[in-house]
């Protein structure tokens, strides 16, 4: 086979192959194949596209492009796991991960770092501190067994090949193609030995697709993904308009899922948690119906079992259990300032891309992707989209480290709110599902 012979068949919109396909992520990976050529088939394919059949086939062969965690010896049942496609203020599976755990099935979970406006667990999870989130695989298994609760970062060599490709596809322009994310997704989760999914598919401004067709195609494609290659995948299509809950930056949301953990927090927070926990334990078998499945996530918030399952994960990777139990003494930024609403009304648009971009610009997220960031900074919005204001109620407040970027930053959140005179209605959280 020759690469130059599978670009020119994709370039002229014909189907590769599993061999094909096969053929290429696995030379590729082994650095036979040079960055130009794989430039040129990811391009290919941005323009073309792939059929569900081929892009079930590239999230395979990039799913056994390297190391898989077969977690079958001590997950008895239906390894399952929960994956969201980004947004702000998204602390869901700080909450979700001890709610499912607590229901007795077993949570073994990878997650990423922040990008841009959308935040990553493992920057949160840093803000407990020594909390640990680089296990090996032999940390990870001993975990599961002695807690069957973990969450930590993934090792290079799990699906080597999406990592290699996506660092192509950021500075080629072939980062927005469907085929291409949806099996960068799913590769990571059939390397890390799902075998049964829930997807938390983000869709408005905030989010990487930001129309709810774009959201729904997606979810669509990664739903036959799963399909296709046995694994049972549905996807919940939520809302990312404004952000999720209140708190966006790393130790303000660890604060908040805390608050959520102990049956308060945030409404929407709380009933998103506990829709995706009902999803999870309905594909784990653990319940009948996913109603019945979020009836018993939402005891466990009732009845501490659920935080107990965060301490528990925390002690375990090594975190400090006294700032779990004392959120307050968590890293605080130096100034806090409150902007108040200048009129009466109601709250018609609070835009999660500009509360991310302002949190960003306080240093709670990284515009590359080694830039250092501030755990201790960010914002807490005080209203939902719907909500009546009255002049001098709290809008937002910031948490600063640097009093130079406070302006900028309160304008950039500013530039994303409305208040409106007409009654103005509260945003859905999920709009769709698919199975
Ligand atoms: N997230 C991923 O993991 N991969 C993509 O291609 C896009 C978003």
């Amino acid at each position: 086979m020759r690469t130059i012979d599978l670009i020119l068949k994709k370039r002229d919109g014909e189907e590769l192959s599993n061999s094909e396909i096969e053929w290429f992520v696995q030379n590729f990976t082994s650095g036979n194949i040079p960055d130009y050529q794989i430039a040129a088939m990811s391009m290919a394919i941005f323009f073309r596209g792939m059929t569900a059949r081929e892009t079930t086939d590239l999230t395979i062969a990039m799913a056994n492009s390297g190391d898989t965690l077969d977690l079958s010896d001590l997950i008895p049942g239906v390894v399952v796991d929960k994956h969201s496609t980004g947004g702000v203020g998204d602390k869901t599976t700080l909450v979700l991960a001890p709610i499912v755990s607590a229901c007795g099935v077993v949570v073994a979970k990878i997650s990423g770092r922040g990008l841009g406006h959308g935040g990553g667990t493992l920057d949160k999870l840093e803000a407990i501190p020594g909390l640990q989130i680089q296990l090996t695989s032999d940390q990870f298994r001993a975990q599961i067994k002695e807690t069957g609760i973990v969450v930590a970062g993934q090792s290079a060599s799990l699906a080597p090949a999406d990592g290699k490709l996506y660092k192509i596809r950021d500075v080629t322009g072939t980062v927005a193609s469907n085929a291409l994310i949806a099996s960068s997704i799913m590769s990571k989760k059939f390397a890390a030995g799902a075998q049964a999914i829930v997807l938390d598919v983000k869709t408005g401004n905030g989010a990487f697709m930001t129309t709810l067709k774009d959201a729904r195609e997606l979810a669509e494609l990664m739903v036959a993904i799963g399909r296709n290659s046995g694994r049972k995948t549905v996807a919940v299509i939520s809302d990312m308009n404004q952000p999720l809950g209140y708190a966006v930056g790393n130790a303000l949301e660890v604060r908040e899922a805390i608050e959520t953990l102990r049956d308060d927090g945030p409404p929407d927070l709380r009933e998103h948690c506990l829709k995706m926990a009902g999803h999870m334990l309905h594909l784990s078998g653990k319940v009948d119906s996913v109603s019945a499945g979020s009836e018993l996530a939402s005891k466990t918030l009732k009845d501490g079992t659920a935080f107990q399952e965060l301490l528990k994960m925390v002690a375990a990777q090594g975190g400090d259990t006294n700032y779990i139990d004392n959120p307050e003494q968590l890293d605080k930024a130096k100034i806090i300032s409150t902007v108040k609403s200048p009129q009466d009304g109601f709250l018609s648009r609070i835009d999660a891309i500009n509360i991310g971009k302002a949190a960003v610009m306080l240093g709670a997220g990284r515009e590359r992707k080694n830039d250092p960031i501030d755990l201790a900074v960010g914002i807490v919005v005080h209203q939902k989209v719907g909500s009546r204001i009255n002049t001098g109620d709290p809008l937002f407040t910031i948490h600063a480290n640097n009093p130079e970027i406070i302006n900028s930053a309160s304008e950039e959140a500013l530039a994303g709110i409305d208040i409106t005179i007409e009654k103005s209605p509260t945003l859905p959280l999920h709009y769709d599902f698919i199975e």
